[in-house]
């Protein structure tokens, strides 16, 4: 077969657009391409593993076998470019447009409030749009499916979720909106609430105003595309780019010769597997022949006893194709294509599904792969091509485990797999166990099946599959070959498991760890197994009235057997209506949709890495650290020099100012702390130039004692960051001798990744005049970003400029990290002369920028046997990791908070920083008050547990009742507080409930329910703090953090604002807070709008900035709206104080009059407002202060039911009732609420880093840290905010509610213990289980204790 020597053309659509690629490089991605090539940045980059979806896109193609257009979503990051030859691209911006048309799925997710941040949006959108294109009214089920490979860290789903349901055929949504009664609310009488019902409002948008979906409006499928799709050309495309070649054979005859010839070349069908292998495992193909013109790998063929599937048919179409099967055979045919099916729907997102192939799947043999071990029991055969002709070899455990003499050879390919049908008498069924439900690879999987000899209960043939259990998946031949022959009976159960458990011996070193778990899980999954085939032959012997009798499943056993079900969340949102008198124009207390929200759905809002290339501009890409603890004995940079693209390597030799500080180095020097740790960055002209030449760079160690990982560790070498902070008050050691009782206790809170959806990034611009320095930054503050460029590079803070547009998501993580960033990127900026681009990729993002602080917390409780807690005394430790960053205010903050609603008389809390080896921790949404507070919430179901009572009426009896002092002496009302708690009682009907969960567990042995209810009281802002206690040093390491210096070098809480009016009456707002996805720019137009009495349409924010507002405090700690507001509401007072006698000369004159006149009477239009912050202060030596402004108040009461066989757990419902006061803007306070509670939700239930022994982070991607998904939020979902009864000193009476809701995610939390509990009592396990959070499945399994756990003592090995 001839090879034409030069490259052929790619051509292929986007948007309608022909695109033709000369001399296409076959490594470039879709997304890359798009973003670079075509500037189309609506297109997202946060994971590049295909694990999030915000590279969403939708791709249509011609079916050669049905002659129809597929439309299917695929993740842009994964995808070559070669793969899409014929095929048309459809991105956000095909879409629809702000400046032409608006795409219905736009509007409705912005106007829906379902964008806070917007750096998912485009994804989201793009998936729901492929969705449509293929369903224009979709059902709640496909929704689901089709938004599960979404990620969104911001707005909890609900409100995505919302948008896509107006689409849909059976709306479940409360029908009743609007009318202030909601069927979804039984309790609902507001007995308690100081308001009528007609003074609620349940509508946060208005869906009547939608525009209707049109499918005659899409762009059609390209006719050129389809004249080229009708009439294939059979020629072999060859794209040959720099280091790989892309052939694509156009016959199969073609393919098979190409096969023969370059044997080590892989099939890249779905590139799913390859991909991520080529990018991080460094995998390297120099041939990637593609099977994607071959229809012959697409036939499906339907036969009397089986079906035939092409390999390179995509597991969407297989899902497809067996769904249809199943419709069409009896049920006893369809065992095997059932058991894959229930797998097909949580494996992967929709977009992995649409892109991987089943022969792509098969061949990769991944331990943890779904379909495998099905494939494997249901007797699959995989129907091999190759030159010399067609073979069959059996998809079984020796083709599975990789044995050279029954797989593929070289020059062979995988044609079709062929399934067989089940027959009468047989049973297969599909086992998984993931972190969660959706989009989470498994823990354990497994595939089962057996054959009974008719009419009886003996095992005529058995075989069992498990994958993650191993380097490949497993299967236990062994014991299933023993067990032949033996009846279907409770023996044979305990037989069984005895086999299972020796035959599949995981060793204690397992790949992954969880190894008593997964042991657990094999005989778990089997005793489910088990009596799912007791219950399909009562099934079957009901027909048969003589048949044998086979052993009964007892009813408490009955909930073994079902699977939790994908379902969406249905809920309503209630808040205070604003008063009827007040001004239609007026927009403060509205639901007004987030500024960019619209701008989010169609890709239009620009964030960082979106800043089209400027001229020069080079890539920056950092090297870190690889051991936690060593001294740097050599770095040699001369090979990564040598490579072409090479600019520079940035060490901290070239800084020209100060390297950070002695304890918190920019770039490392002579010794390293951790693993991430940075010591230099290289500067190339493209980014794959500069991550090639970052494995270059030689750095030689000398390992240094001691290596320091956990919590334990830092104890035992006395290595902490600052001195204890203690508070105390009455007489603890006193009151614990006169108490009933005592309870001492251990608690463990893992640490938290921020997962923001937009990863660190800087763009650094030099200008060529008197040192200037643009710096476009992804910041929560932007203030310290420029004096830390200041320092680095000696250069006065009137130089640097940083700009703010807005932030794909920060939750504290882009307070103090950017500015290390930018600093360095400004290094290489003035030693190059050249601008620099630094965007972390996700891996880097997660090594280096730390997270929340893990805590390590004891206590001792004394109580009196009716519930009374007369004593209490904790004493915590946090992870700080390995230098200061936050970690002795993140210290004090939970200390202060440690009470949460509780008034003890006698309390002593104590808390340390340990140092560590690890990347420095951080502030984090909630500041150590969500890991505090647990370890007091913990108290409070561990003196329940020993009085015999309900952790409720512990947490009622020992709650604040009146008007009183916290420990740290600052008064306050706890009125609000206790409106919530009784409100959220009510709204939940909490006690009907609760004896509802208690009959359930009385009626089920294998599924419990728990239910929590969790009160709150969360002090916002930063705490005021007087310092005469610490030492000069640690002072100084202090003043480096921005947060501290929000403390201490500003007025604690100032903020400012620049307000113009232009000659038109249009009005440009600045102020110094960012925009990170809270809306805080909407919310100071709001206030602007209110304050000179004009439209929100006459103003604009264009971006935050360091020249318009300077010295500005970090956009942190909840109170950024707060204060920029009574900056911005000063400014405008100000300007209207000038217009004031002009208005009065004309009263009757418009705003535009005004202006023009006030113009020509040289007044000035422009005016600075300023904030000076509320008093503040705390005396740490005193133990006593006023640190905080205002408390938050609030409460949440959860419903789960958690598997005991599996450890997973569905949330049923949860009700929120937070105190808002006044809100700004309900539709931003209640996402604020959901996004913070499914934040909370996260750490509690799913969240875990996973460290090696050595201190190297394992989970540096959503593969491994899995976020909640749009299957995670309650089933059930209602958030309400308290009417407003106080009036705080803050911005017209609102309250600031960005951090708070994280810590009722703990409801969820607490839930799940008790339904543990609840499990734990039924199997008199009397021993009290330590509370670790996040209550994992493996957690929870392992408490679950019962006889499969004790069949599985740990294993030694
Ligand atoms: C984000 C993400 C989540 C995932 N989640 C899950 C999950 O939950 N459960 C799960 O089981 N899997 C999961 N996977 C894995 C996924 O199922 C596999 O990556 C996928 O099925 C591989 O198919 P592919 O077509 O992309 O293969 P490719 O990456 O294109 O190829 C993989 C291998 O198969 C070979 N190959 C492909 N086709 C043929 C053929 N016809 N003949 C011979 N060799 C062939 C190639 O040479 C290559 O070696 C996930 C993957 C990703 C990226
Ligand atoms: S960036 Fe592509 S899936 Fe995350
Ligand atoms: S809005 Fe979804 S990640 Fe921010």
């Amino acid at each position: 077969m001839p090879c034409p020597p030069k490259s052929d053309d790619l051509v292929f659509f986007v948007n309608g657009r022909k695109v033709i690629e000369r001399n296409v490089d076959p490594e470039v991605t879709l997304l890359s391409f798009l973003r670079k090539n075509l500037r189309l940045t609506g297109t997202k980059y946060a994971c590049g593993r295909g694990g999030c979806g915000a590279c969403t896109v939708m791709v249509s193609k011609r079916d050669p076998l049905s002659a129809k257009i597929r439309h299917f979503s695929i993740t842009a990051c994964l995808v070559p470019i070669c793969s899409l030859y014929g095929a048309a691209v459809t991105t956000v911006e095909g879409v629809g447009s702000i400046n032409t048309r608006l795409h219905p799925v736009q509007e409705r997710i912005a106007k829906s409030h379902g964008t806070q941040c917007g750096f998912c949006t485009p994804g989201m959108v793009m998936s729901m749009y492929t969705l449509l294109r293929n369903h224009p009214q979709p059902s709640e089920e496909q929704l689901l499916e089709a938004l599960g490979g979404n990620l969104c860290r911001c707005t909890g789903y609900r409100p995505i979720l919302a948008s896509g349901r107006t689409f849909c055929v059976e709306s479940n949504g409360c029908q009743q909106k609007g009318t202030g009664k909601c069927c979804l609310d039984p309790g609902g009488n507001d007995s308690s609430s100081l308001l009528r019902e007609s003074d609620i409002c349940t509508e946060l948008f208005a869906e009547d105003e939608f525009q209707p979906l049109d499918p005659t409006q899409e762009l059609i499928f390209p006719p050129e595309l389809l004249r080229m799709a009708e009439k294939p050309e059979k020629q072999t495309l060859i794209f040959r780019g720099e280091r790989v070649t892309w052939i694509s054979p156009g016959t199969l005859k073609d393919l098979l010769e190409l096969k023969a010839k370059h044997p080590e070349a892989p099939l890249i069908s779905g590139n799913t597997s390859l991909g991520p292998a080529m990018k991080s495992q460094g995998h390297f193909y120099p041939i990637l022949l593609s099977p994607a013109r071959i229809s012959e790998l697409s036939m499906v063929s339907k036969t009397s006893d089986g079906l035939t599937i092409g390999a390179g048919c995509s597991l969407a179409q297989v899902k497809d194709i067996l769904a249809e099967r199943v419709s069409e055979l009896p049920e006893e045919k369809t065992q095997t294509y059932r058991a894959l099916l229930k797998h097909l729907r949580s494996l992967a997102g929709q977009q992995i599904r649409n892109m991987a192939s089943l022969g792509g799947h098969i061949i990769s043999r991944h331990c943890y792969s779904d379909l495998n071990p099905i494939l494997a029991v249901g007797n699959a055969t995989l129907n091999l091509i190759s030159e010399e002709g067609t073979r069959q070899i059996p998809l079984n455990e020796h083709f599975l485990a990789g044995l050279a003499s029954v797989d593929l050879k070289p020059e062979e390919i995988l044609e079709s797999v062929y399934i067989p049908h089940s027959q009468k008498w047989e049973f297969v069924s599909a086992f998984r166990q993931a972190q969660c439900q959706q989009n989470a690879l498994a823990d354990v999987n497994a595939g089962m099946r057996v054959v009974l000899k008719e009419g009886t209960d003996t095992i005529k043939d058995l075989s069992i599959a498990y994958g993650g259990v191993g380097a490949a998946t497993v299967s236990a031949q062994k014991s299933c070959q023993q067990l032949v022959g033996r009846p279907w009976n409770e023996l044979m159960l305990e037989e069984a498991c005895r086999l299972l458990l020796e035959e599949v011996s995981l060793p204690g070193w397992a790949p992954g760890g969880k190894v008593e778990f997964k042991r657990t899980l094999v005989v778990s999954f089997f005793f489910k197994f088990y009596l799912e085939v007791l219950q399909e032959l009562k099934k079957l012997v009901k027909f048969m009235p003589d048949s044998h009798h086979y052993p009964e499943i007892s009813d408490q056993f009955l909930s073994a057997l079902e699977d939790f079900p994908i379902t969406g969340s249905q809920g309503v949102q209630r808040y205070q209506r604003v008063d009827s008198h007040q001004s239609l124009q007026d927009p403060v207390g509205r639901p007004i949709m987030h500024l960019s929200g619209l701008k989010h759905a169609t890709g239009e809002a620009i964030f960082c890495d979106d800043i089209p290339m400027v001229d020069r501009e080079l890539f920056m890409v950092l090297v870190t650290s690889t051991r936690a603890h060593a001294k740097i004995i050599s770095v040699d940079l001369s090979q990564a020099l040598d490579l072409p693209g090479v600019i520079d390597v940035i060490t901290a030799e070239d800084i020209p100012g100060t390297n950070g500080t002695e304890d918190d180095k920019l770039m490392a020097v002579d010794e390293v702390l951790c693993v991430g740790h940075i010591i230099c960055a290289v500067v190339a002209e493209t980014e794959l130039q500069a991550k090639s030449a970052t494995e270059k760079i030689k750095i030689t160690y000398e390992d240094l004692e001691p290596v320091i990982i956990t919590i334990n560790d830092a104890i035992k070498h006395n290595s902490f960051l600052c001195p204890e902070k203690k508070l105390e008050q009455g007489n603890v050691e006193e009151a614990f001798e006169k108490v009933d009782q005592i309870v001492e206790g251990e608690v463990h809170v893992g640490g938290q990744e921020h997962f923001y959806m937009e990863t660190q990034r800087v763009l650094v611009i030099p200008k060529a005049e008197d040192k200037e320095l643009d710096i476009y930054v992804s910041t929560q503050d932007p203030a310290h970003v420029q004096k830390t460029v200041s320092s680095t590079l000696n250069i006065p803070i009137n130089r640097i400029t940083c700009h703010v547009k807005r932030v794909g998501g920060g939750f504290g993580g882009k307070v103090g990290r950017p500015a290390v960033f930018g600093a360095i990127a400004a290094v290489g900026a003035i030693k190059t002369g050249h601008p620099i681009r630094l965007v972390l990729d996700r891996k880097d993002d997660m090594l280096i920028t730390g997270g929340r602080h893990p805590l390590f917390g004891k206590y001792k409780v004394g109580f009196m046997n009716n519930g009374r807690i007369k004593a209490l005394d904790i004493e915590c430790f946090v992870n700080g990791g390995c230098m200061l960053d936050d970690s002795e205010l993140v210290t004090e903050f939970l200390i202060l908070k440690l009470e949460n609603a509780y008034k003890i008389r006698n309390l002593r809390f104590r808390g340390r920083a340990c140092m560590t080896n690890l990347p420095s921790n951080t502030a984090f949404r909630g500041f150590g008050f969500p890991q505090g507070t647990l370890i007091t919430e913990s108290c409070i179901t561990a003196v329940a547990a020993k009085c015999g009572l309900l952790p409720e009426k512990i947490r009622e009896k020992n709650m604040y009742k009146t008007v009183d002092k916290t420990i740290y002496k600052q008064a306050f009302s706890p009125e609000t507080l206790i409106r919530c708690w009784n409100e959220c009682l009510d709204k939940s009907s909490f006690h009907s409930r609760r004896m509802q969960v208690e009959e359930f567990n009385k009626k089920n042995y294998w599924k419990k329910k728990g239910m929590a209810i969790i009160p709150m009281k969360f002090s916002v802002g930063f705490a005021a703090t007087s310092y005469h206690q610490v030492t000069i040093a640690q002072n100084r390491s202090k003043l480096q953090n921005p947060t501290w210096k929000a403390c201490f070098s500003d007025p604690p809480y100032s903020a400012a604002a620049l307000v113009h009016i232009y000659t038109d009456g249009s009005v440009l707002v600045t102020h110094g807070g960012n925009e990170l996805g809270q809306g805080i720019h909407t919310k100071m137009l709001q206030v602007a709008s209110r304050e000179l009495n004009i439209p929100m349409s006459s103003l604009h924010i264009c971006e935050t900035s360091t020249a318009t507002v300077p010295n500005t405090i970090a956009t942190a700690a909840s109170i950024g709206s707060d204060v920029n507001g009574r900056a911005v509401q000063n400014a405008c007072q100000i300007l209207l104080k000038r217009l004031e006698p002009i208005i009065k000369k004309n009263p009757e004159g418009t705003w535009e009059d005004w202006i023009e006149a006030a113009f020509e009477q040289r007044i000035s239009l422009s005016a600075t407002g300023y904030f000076r912050g509320y008093k503040a202060f705390m005396d740490w030596e005193k133990g006593e202060g006023d640190p905080f402004p205002y408390y938050v108040y609030g409460a949440a009461c959860s419903e789960v039911e958690v598997d005991c066989l599996t450890g997973a757990h569905k949330k049923i419902r949860t009700d929120i009732v937070m105190d808002a006061c006044c809100s700004l803007n309900p539709a931003i306070d209640i996402g604020q609420v959901e996004g913070s509670f499914i934040q909370g939700m996260g750490l509690y239930t799913t969240e875990e880093l996973k460290y090696s022994p050595e201190g190297v982070l394992y989970s540096r991607g959503p593969d491994e840290y899995k976020i909640p998904t749009i299957a995670d939020v309650p089933e059930e979902f209602n958030v309400s905010l308290l009417p407003s009864s106080q009036t705080p000193p803050t911005i017209y009476s609102s309250k600031g509610l960005g951090e708070s809701g994280m810590f009722l995610g703990s409801s969820v939390f607490f839930a799940i213990t008790d339904a543990v509990a609840a499990a734990r009592r039924e199997r008199d396990t009397v021993e009290d289980f330590t509370v670790r959070s996040p209550a994992t499945p493996e957690w929870v399994r392992m408490a679950c204790a019962d006889r499969f756990t004790e069949m599985t003592p740990t294993a030694k090995g």
